[in-house]
């Protein structure tokens, strides 16, 4: 695990896009995995800024999101595909046939909708580098405490924490989903490279857990100790309890 200390939030979005430059501007055809939440923001805008300096295209990349919100249309304002592309693919030259999230609704069958997106990663050629944060329980992904270290892209059941924690992003009166598909722990594991961002106090301690804890499934991101390329970029608040 190499872990990248930073001043604050707007350095790590830095450091972190660095390590997405030189593989957009390394890979033909890279692939990266993507995740939500407030903590890439930094990081998207980063990249869309070294995008319109001509320091990168997204022309030849293919995405795969770590998760959705089960049972939300893709055009639903509150649904991760909505959030991509406010954030990220609308400012950038991505082809939108190349982005995907795992969009389980309208009756799809959650076990197939898994299978299937974990199929089309290895079609793909699996990931390059996966970007991750990390929820104040120690989850990746919705990966939730107690998640099988073994686990492939599925059905999740959010924990009150996580419920707790996002229910800043919905407004009075606004439907909060419960579950969301994500892709799973070992689904993370087989990325060549995984880059996770933490930034914050909220944050320390599931940090803590995850560099000096025990690997365990309480802890779920405690795992990419066992990851032979981890990046780990931290802000001061994220790193006060082990710096
Ligand atoms: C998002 C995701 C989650 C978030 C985590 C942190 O796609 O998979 O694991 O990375 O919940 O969220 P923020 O950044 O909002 O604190």
């Amino acid at each position: 695990m190499q872990i990248v200390l930073c001043d604050d939030a707007d350095h790590a979005a830095r450091e972190a896009a660095k390590w997405v430059q030189a593989l957009l501007v390394q890979k033909k055809r890279p692939v990266l995995g993507l995740a939500t939440g407030t903590t890439p923001i930094c990081l998207y805008q980063q990249l869309i800024r070294l995008y319109q300096q001509k320091q990168i295209s997204f022309a030849s990349c293919t995405t795969f999101n770590l998760d959705e919100y089960f049972d939300i249309a893709p055009e639903h304002p509150q649904s991760y595909r909505s959030f991509m592309q406010h954030q990220l693919f609308n400012h950038v030259d991505i082809d939108r046939q190349n982005t995907h999230l795992p969009v389980c609704f309208d009756g799809q069958n959650p076990r197939r909708v898994g299978l299937e997106y974990e199929q089309r990663i290895a079609a793909a050629g699996g990931i390059d580098l996966q970007i991750l944060g990390i929820g104040s329980n120690g989850h990746i992904g919705f990966n939730e405490p107690t998640s099988s270290l073994a686990s492939r892209t599925r059905l999740k059941t959010l924990t009150a924490q996580t419920l707790s924690d996002n229910s800043r992003l919905f407004v009075p009166g606004e439907i909060q989903p419960t579950m969301a598909m994500t892709m799973g722990i070992a689904t993370i594991m087989d990325a060549r490279y995984v880059l996770l961002i933490a930034t914050g106090k909220a944050k320390a301690e599931a940090v803590r857990q995850m560099v000096c804890g025990p690997v365990s499934a309480y802890c779920p991101a405690s795992i990419l100790q066992m990851h032979e390329h981890a990046i780990v970029v931290l802000d001061k608040d994220a790193a006060s309890l082990i710096a």
